[in-house]
């Protein structure tokens, strides 16, 4: 998969270095490339904001830098890049990033970042390139961050975690919260480790039994209950009929 991201901090990416999304990169899963937006100005300055036609608080990034970098960006496509990027522009008005559109990214060849700073990029650029891409505006939640690129970093990690070969066990994501199967809408419970003991807390002695059948109950429940408590809206929306006898006497 290709990525690449435009930004006014390419410094603030270094993070796509490291741990697995730094791995992937290395071992040639993930080609990412991260370009800095103002060698797209023309002016002294390099300025890529101005004041907000209308009025009001705060600067909008303009769109001439913007429509420059894309272009450069999507004009650089080699017969690898044959199917044609996708445009994902970060933003808290955008759609909400979940899971199910990770998996969908994920599914893409080729993703071109647009994080923006100050009060967002100008409107006509998402349009103009609306008509020749897949531009998806996303926000990663119910906050206001200083600018998209730790939304990059949120989305990038994401997405990298499900290609083929990325995860080193292909069958880690398979009990992820929020991922498609028997678990749908469910929360994932808690996980231990050895030692058996550690402050005087014990493990759960289900897990010990050797009983496949009751640790998967008790994963059940335990999934459940913490999916009652910390996300009651998930259990309202799902499908009763992927509630089973056990669930419902929790
Ligand atoms: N930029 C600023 N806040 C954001 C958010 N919540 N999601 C995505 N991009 C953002």
């Amino acid at each position: 998969m290709r990525l690449d991201v435009v930004t006014i901090f390419p410094e603030y990416l270094e993070p796509l270095n490291v741990s697995l999304v730094g791995k992937a990169r290395t071992r040639g899963q993930l080609d990412v490339r991260v370009h800095d937006l103002r060698e797209w100005t023309h002016d002294r300055h390099h300025t890529v904001d101005d004041t907000p036609y209308g009025g009001g608080p705060g600067m909008v990034m303009k769109p001439e830098p913007w429509g420059e970098a894309l272009d450069a960006v999507i004009g650089s496509a080699t017969e690898q890049d044959e199917a044609g990027p996708a445009l994902i522009v970060p933003t808290p008005s955008g759609r909400p990033f979940t899971q199910a559109l990770a998996v969908e990214l994920s599914q893409r060849p080729w993703l071109i970042f647009a994080p923006a700073r100050y009060e967002g990029i100008d409107r006509r650029v998402m349009d103009e390139y609306g008509e020749r891409l897949d531009v998806y505006e996303v926000s990663i939640g119910d906050y206001v961050l200083a600018g998209g690129e730790a939304a990059v970093l949120v989305i990038t990690e994401a997405v990298a975690r499900l290609l083929p070969g990325v995860l080193g066990n292909a069958d880690s994501h398979r009990d992820d919260s929020f991922a498609p199967g028997a678990m749908a809408s469910l929360l994932e419970g808690p996980v231990y480790t050895k030692p058996p003991e550690w402050r005087g807390r014990a493990i759960p002695d289900v897990l010990v039994s050797g009983h496949h059948g009751k640790i998967a109950r008790w994963r059940r429940d335990e999934a459940f209950r913490r999916t009652a408590s910390h996300r009651p809206d998930l259990i309202e929306r799902c499908d009763p009929s992927s509630l089973d006898k056990g669930d419902r006497a929790i």
